[in-house]
């Protein structure tokens, strides 16, 4: 596929495939949170939602971390829960009605297009979200925006792709599939915030000041690799959307594919018995038809989500008067990955 990145069709392909991808997102929550739990803890702390907070989430698909939010806000907070798919803001009013919490409203909304009270929110959170928007600058100044002065905005994005390869993997191997062109800076991905500097820019250049980025080991632990494939396969509307442009049987061929050189015969695919190599079962080299289990491979290093933490300046002048913007940043270290398929290094869809 040759043709420029295109953001107006971008966002209607994305709605229609988190769309399709809703209830499957939904039905691998257990997974998601146990994935993303440290992160989101993280993410909630450094947003200092607190009880009576008053908080917005943008992205926030079937609403695992807008749960999260709401019972450390508690009855007197509230916890609007924005998506662009309708379809998924339904799992997620299910979910908080059936954890018992009435402080959960959700609203349909583009996270670029934030149509939201000016200054009537503590705290603005997203988790994994904000990394697929075409105009991440718009969203911002929405986020800020909707922020009263003082209040923060805290989000979860991926870190780089050679420490994600659960995901870069298949995202390679569908770009190539797919025939999709290599990625680009400043276009939307799941590796677009990721790359060292380039999520504080991103927010200094929004307005926000004291910027700290903070790396969470986000191990995806699952009792096998097949798991894992159909973890993605099924819910990961990034991947979706990237096979959009195939056949039914090209896709059919691309989740079968596999990152070269092959895995050593015999450690391909075979389930993880004992409860605490479960534990330890970092899909470490996930790829779409195959994954090496992490107790074979030399490192057992963790995969990192970044967190990003940001704290909205007060509106008016003093933002562009404060100087002393500071900026925080631990490197996720070096590569885990064996593959030599190409991992992702920016990426749009
Ligand atoms: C990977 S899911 C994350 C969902 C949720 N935050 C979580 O961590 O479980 C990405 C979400 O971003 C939403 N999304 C993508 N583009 C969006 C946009 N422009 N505005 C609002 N939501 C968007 C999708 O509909 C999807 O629910």
């Amino acid at each position: 596929m040759t043709s420029a990145f295109n953001p107006e069709q971008y966002k209607i392909t994305t709605r229609a495939q988190w769309e399709d991808a809703a209830e499957a997102w939904h039905r691998w929550g257990p997974v998601i949170e146990d994935w993303l739990a440290d992160a989101t803890e993280r993410m909630l702390d450094a947003a200092r939602v607190t009880g009576g907070s008053r908080v917005l989430d943008v992205a926030a698909g079937a609403g695992g971390q807008s749960i999260a939010a709401a019972r450390r806000a508690g009855a007197g907070g509230y916890v609007l829960a924005t998506d662009i798919s309708p379809t998924i803001l339904e799992y997620a009013s299910k979910a908080a009605s059936n954890a018992g919490l009435s402080t959960i409203a959700t609203q349909e909304l583009d996270g670029e297009r934030l149509d939201v009270e000016e200054g009537g929110f503590d705290a603005v959170i997203s988790r994994v979200g904000l990394i697929y928007f075409p105009d991440q600058q718009a969203a911002l100044s929405g986020m800020l925006r909707a922020l009263r002065p003082g209040g923060r905005l805290s989000a979860v994005v991926y870190s780089t792709a050679d420490r994600n390869g659960f995901f870069a993997i298949p995202v390679g191997i569908i770009r190539r599939r797919a025939q999709l062109p290599p990625p680009v800076a400043g276009q939307p991905g799941p590796f677009s915030l990721g790359a060292p500097g380039v999520v504080e820019a991103a927010l200094v250049a929004a307005g926000f000041r004291d910027v700290a980025v903070e790396t969470v080991p986000s191990p995806v632990r699952m009792a096998s690799s097949a798991d894992c494939v159909a973890f993605e396969r099924e819910s990961f509307g990034a991947l979706h959307q990237m096979l959009s442009g195939l056949s039914e049987s090209d896709r059919e061929d691309a989740w079968r594919d596999r990152p070269g050189p092959r895995p050593v015969a015999g450690r391909v695919c075979r389930p993880v018995r004992d409860a605490r190599r479960v534990r330890r079962s970092v899909m470490r080299n996930g790829s779409v038809g195959t994954a090496v289990r992490a107790p074979e491979l030399p490192s057992r290093l963790p995969r990192p989500v970044t967190l990003a933490i940001w704290r909205a300046a007060p509106t008016g002048s003093e933002i562009r008067s404060v100087p002393s913007t500071t900026s925080r940043a631990r490197p996720s270290g070096g590569s885990t990955s064996r593959s030599s398929e190409r991992p992702e290094s920016a990426s749009p869809p």
